[in-house]
């Protein structure tokens, strides 16, 4: 039923009767649709559920578009991002057009899920200021990066699995904290895959937030273990344009030390809970996401 989420999508754009929207929205790389996906194996497939699960995708799409104009990154999905091909103003406006409207719809829902909703999208804004704010310099502070990754990519998820069950009637708690869950494994994992994989399999700039400026878990782990000589060479290398052989350093530091794989296991502790609470429920299909949610290699 992905299909008539994009369907819907395509027809609150088709609303506003302006091509270069619908020209704009038409060079937008389709994304995975895990927000849609969750709203839809939790809720099935009623036209409030159709609508919901579109809107959140509409809301998730702009914030993209002004994440990548606040990182200046050029590449999403393996695609240019929007920024790249038709610069900031077009892509913020994009971003603002999808949201506005977004909500627009989202107020014929209900009240509940449009206050979910509308408070969620209050903590990602909260999470990419402090996102910017902890980049200025190198940090050791995992309750902020836990906080930050919460507000900036969890809270969405939450809110998109509570407002699912509030839709199909069933325990609102048990579902937000499995997309709570879900939502910081996920923004843990892409840090992780940052570090482990190559720019053709991510579809954007691999070992690139160290360079934007972004002191990630596994970052953090690896300053708190590195001896002074190794910890200063870290610390040197932050936000600097990495040469091959100084990427090729961190990570034999990553794999020397062990961090890759204490950083996946705090996203597989957060996982694995999921999984028992869906299986709990027995939301097989569910526990099925969360797994391949933390296999995924982009
Ligand atoms: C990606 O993080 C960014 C987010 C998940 C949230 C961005 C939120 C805003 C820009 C707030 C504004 C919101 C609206 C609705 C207009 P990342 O940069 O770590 O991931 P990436 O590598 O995929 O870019
Ligand atoms: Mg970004």
């Amino acid at each position: 039923m992905l299909s008539a989420v994009e369907r819907k999508i395509e027809q609150y754009m088709a609303d506003l009767d302006e091509r270069a929207v619908k020209m704009l929205y038409e060079k937008l790389p389709y994304g995975k649709r895990l927000r849609a996906k969750l709203i839809l194996k939790i809720a099935g497939d009623s036209l409030s559920v159709i609508k919901t699960a579109a809107i959140i995708e509409m809301i998730h799409a702009a914030s993209l578009l002004h994440d990548d104009v606040i990182d200046e990154a050029y590449m999403r999905r393996s695609r240019p991002s929007l920024n790249a091909l038709y610069g900031n103003k077009t892509a913020i406006m994009l971003g603002d057009i999808l949201y506005a409207k977004g909500f627009l719809e989202l107020n014929s829902i209900s009240l509940e899920i449009s206050k979910m909703v509308s408070g969620a999208v209050v903590q990602l804004s909260l999470g990419e200021l402090k996102d910017v704010s902890l980049s200025a310099a190198f940090h050791t502070d995992k309750e902020s990066y836990l906080q930050m990754i919460y507000q900036k990519t969890a809270s969405l998820m939450e809110a998109s699995a509570g407002a699912a069950a509030l839709l199909a009637g069933k325990e609102k708690e048990v579902y937000m904290t499995y997309g709570r869950n879900l939502g910081m494994a996920f923004q843990m994992i892409d840090d992780l895959l940052d570090i482990t994989m190559d720019t053709k399999t991510l579809g954007k700039p691999a070992m690139h937030d160290f360079k934007e400026g972004k002191t990630t878990l596994p970052y953090i782990y690896l300053y708190e273990v590195l001896g002074s000589d190794d910890a200063e060479k870290l610390l040197s290398l932050h936000k600097k344009n990495l040469l091959q052989e100084e990427q090729n350093w961190i990570k034999e530091q990553m794999h020397k030390h062990g961090i890759i794989e204490k950083s996946y296991k705090e996203a597989k502790e957060l996982i694995d809970e999921a999984v028992l609470l869906m299986n709990e429920k027995g939301e097989a299909e569910l526990s099925d996401i969360a797994r391949a949610m933390i296999e995924r290699s982009f």
